[in-house]
């Protein structure tokens, strides 16, 4: 049995995070979405509100969960949850500088293997922050998040 751990402060989820998430239910048994709460970051949704809207869009698909990955280490949270991988979208050599060092830390940690997938060229472009910014902006983010992300987000600024 594969279990692998896809992290993230999800906030907001979008389309790029649920293709890759797909993906890796395709490589694993199961998949549990980790939730950050990420106390270097100002969140725009509560941990609550972005454990629901996981909870929602991945209610279909087989072997996937969402849980709160709490403030501690991501390496100890799959270790106490007997996740041998985390699997982790790329879109750009950025996003590999950043990752090689954590991926590396985990692995020496917890012996936890780091599995990347290349973004969905369609999605390369989308990231939280562009979302954030384009929707306090005033600009339509739909084709980038899912429908319930869509409408928590318009809800918001109503
Ligand atoms: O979506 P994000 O904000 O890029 O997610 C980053 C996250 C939460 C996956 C990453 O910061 C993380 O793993 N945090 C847990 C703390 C930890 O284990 N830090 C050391 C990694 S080397």
């Amino acid at each position: 049995m594969r279990r692998a751990v896809c992290p993230g402060s999800f906030d907001p989820l979008h389309m790029g995070h649920v293709e890759v998430i797909a993906r890796t239910a395709g490589l694993f048994d199961e998949v549990v979405v980790a939730v950050a709460t990420n106390y270097s970051k100002t969140s725009m949704f509560s941990l609550e509100d972005r454990i629901e809207m996981a909870s929602e869009v991945f209610r279909g698909l087989d072997g996937v969960s969402v849980a709160p990955m709490g403030a501690g280490l991501l390496a100890d949270f799959c270790h106490e949850i007997g996740a041998s991988a985390v699997v982790k979208g790329l879109r750009n050599g950025s996003d590999l500088d950043y990752e090689v060092p954590m991926a590396v830390t985990n692995r020496a940690l917890r012996g936890v293997e780091t599995v990347f997938l290349p973004a969905e060229p369609r999605f390369a472009h989308v990231s939280s922050t562009i979302v954030r910014e384009v929707h306090s902006l005033g600009g339509d983010v739909r084709d980038m998040v899912p429908g319930v992300v869509a409408r928590r987000l318009g809800a918001k600024r109503r």
